[in-house]
């Protein structure tokens, strides 16, 4: 059966009319402390979940670490002078939680908590508004050996962490996010294992995630507190699901993983309730025991800004019996309660990751967002692609990453012609980095890293970039 749901490969991609943003839309490019800064056991930091998983043997590709990634701990001056020539509005960073608390509980950190004063003050003297991220993986070790986040008390350790940070940052960080991804955190972390610390347990999983929100909660309380003129949110990943066909199986396909990828962290966060539906499906996995009265109120705490995470969509079906794609977050218990449900790909082109390029699945998804949830501000948080990269006389020209931001760019005007309240657009990533369990074998930088030597050549997507900020907006 075919489904007129499903767009075609093009559509957005093709559109080549010039088109201008608003005035005050903020251009950015972002990181996350442990995919970039290497420096792994300076200034006083201890291992986190990403440094115990990365050197066990079998977890990422080739054994990477993030031990020593970009340097960017020692070469942030440099970094963002780079940042200042493509002339950025805005950076998104996460703070190393076990840098500035090590263990993940007790007192600050001077020395890794003076990393991020300086990295804020080189940004605003620099005109770059700092956007921080709390928590972008990397859980304390010690916080894991105590329970990880299954259980409920890193929620509160959570929260504590916040208030440190904002005692040394709020004077001069507007922009703040309590978690990256936390789909990510739980049912990669704790329910297909393939991201740290690569427990596998869909019950840990959901309870992970019910206590990532919590924490969210609670720090959003804390930051509100500390920070009555902050601009507080927090930064899903959402995908479009879409049925392979309107087969009755693969709409309830869609349903399911629509609920288990985007409306368990949405409903929760910006309706205060989980999806009935969503519940009914996890029944054989959990009750929801772990699930207190006053969470939900805590979870659902005023925001400011909302921020998405765009890669592309997922296209799901009934399970055909003996047929399983095998694409690796499909491990057991990535999906609790919908294991069997199938993933189809549609043949369109794809990304390194081998992920399908959709840039109509980002419109549809910030429509949605704003149509089904809030009228809030709207941030894309990360979009970009990895592809494989050649250094050429010293030039390094990644047409298909610029062909992958234009396109996207052209979604996110759509999305604002349509009435959603887009603010800003974040490219991942700055530079190459440390890609999870994939380690430095994908590359997503707008700057290429020579990962021997540290050298940085800036691709042809970040002049490009740079062109587009410049005129704020696109050329035909
Ligand atoms: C989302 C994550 O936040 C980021 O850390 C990762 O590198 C990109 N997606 C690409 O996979």
């Amino acid at each position: 059966m075919s489904n007129p749901a499903i767009p075609p490969a093009v559509g957005v991609l093709d559109e080549r009319a010039p088109l201008t943003f608003p005035s005050d839309f903020l251009w950015g490019a972002a990181t996350a402390a442990y995919q970039i800064e290497g420096a792994a056991s300076e200034g006083g930091r201890t291992p986190s979940i990403w440094d115990t998983f990365s050197h066990t043997e079998g977890r990422t590709v080739a054994g990477h670490t993030g031990d020593v990634a970009c340097d960017h701990y020692h070469r942030l001056g440099d970094d963002v002078r780079l940042m200042a020539e493509m002339g950025l509005k805005s950076y998104r960073f996460s703070v190393s939680w076990p840098r500035v608390q090590p263990g993940g509980t007790g007192p600050a950190n001077a020395e890794g908590l003076d990393f991020y004063q300086r990295l804020v003050d080189e940004l605003l003297a620099n005109g770059i508004e700092p956007w921080l991220t709390l928590y972008h993986w990397d859980l304390p070790q010690e916080l894991e050996d105590a329970g990880g986040w299954p259980a409920r008390d890193t929620a509160a350790r959570f929260a504590d962490y916040a208030q440190l940070v904002a005692g040394a940052l709020g004077d001069r960080v507007k922009y703040w996010t309590t978690l990256n991804e936390p789909w990510c955190s739980a049912f990669l972390g704790y329910g297909s294992g393939v991201h740290a610390p690569g427990r596998q347990n869909g019950a840990d999983a959901v309870r992970a995630g019910h206590h990532l929100m919590l924490g969210h909660g609670l720090a959003v309380q804390a930051l509100r507190a500390a920070i009555p003129s902050a601009q507080l949110g927090v930064t899903v990943n959402l995908y479009p699901v879409t049925p392979a066909s309107d087969a009755p199986g693969d709409l309830d396909a869609a349903r399911r993983i629509d609920g288990l990828a985007n409306r368990f962290f949405l409903d929760p966060v910006l309706r205060g309730a989980y999806p009935e539906d969503l519940v009914a499906d996890l029944a054989t996995v959990t009750d929801f025991g772990h699930v207190h009265d006053g969470d939900l109120a805590v979870i659902s705490s005023p925001l400011d800004v909302v921020g998405i995470n765009y890669y592309s969509r997922h296209v799901v079906a009934a399970p055909v019996p003996g047929e399983d794609p095998e694409e690796y977050w499909r491990a057991p218990s990535t999906w609790p309660g919908s294991e069997n449900v199938r993933f189809v790909t549609r043949g369109y082109p794809v990304t390194d990751m081998n992920w399908e390029i959709d840039a109509p699945g980002l419109v549809e998804t910030l429509r949605r967002v704003h149509d089904e949830y809030t009228d809030l501000p709207l941030y894309v948080t990360e979009n970009g692609s990895a592809f494989v990269d050649a250094v050429v006389d010293g030039q390094v020209d990644d047409a298909d990453r610029l062909a992958y931001f234009d396109a996207h760019l052209r979604a996110s005007h759509e999305a604002i012609s349509a009435g959603v309240p887009l603010r800003g657009y974040f490219a991942w990533s700055l530079l190459d980095n440390f890609e999870w369990a994939w380690g430095y074998t994908k590359r997503f930088g707008m700057i290429y890293v020579d990962y021997d030597s540290q050298a940085r050549i800036p691709k042809s997507s970040a002049r490009w970039y740079a062109e587009v900020i410049r005129r704020n907006g696109l050329a035909a």
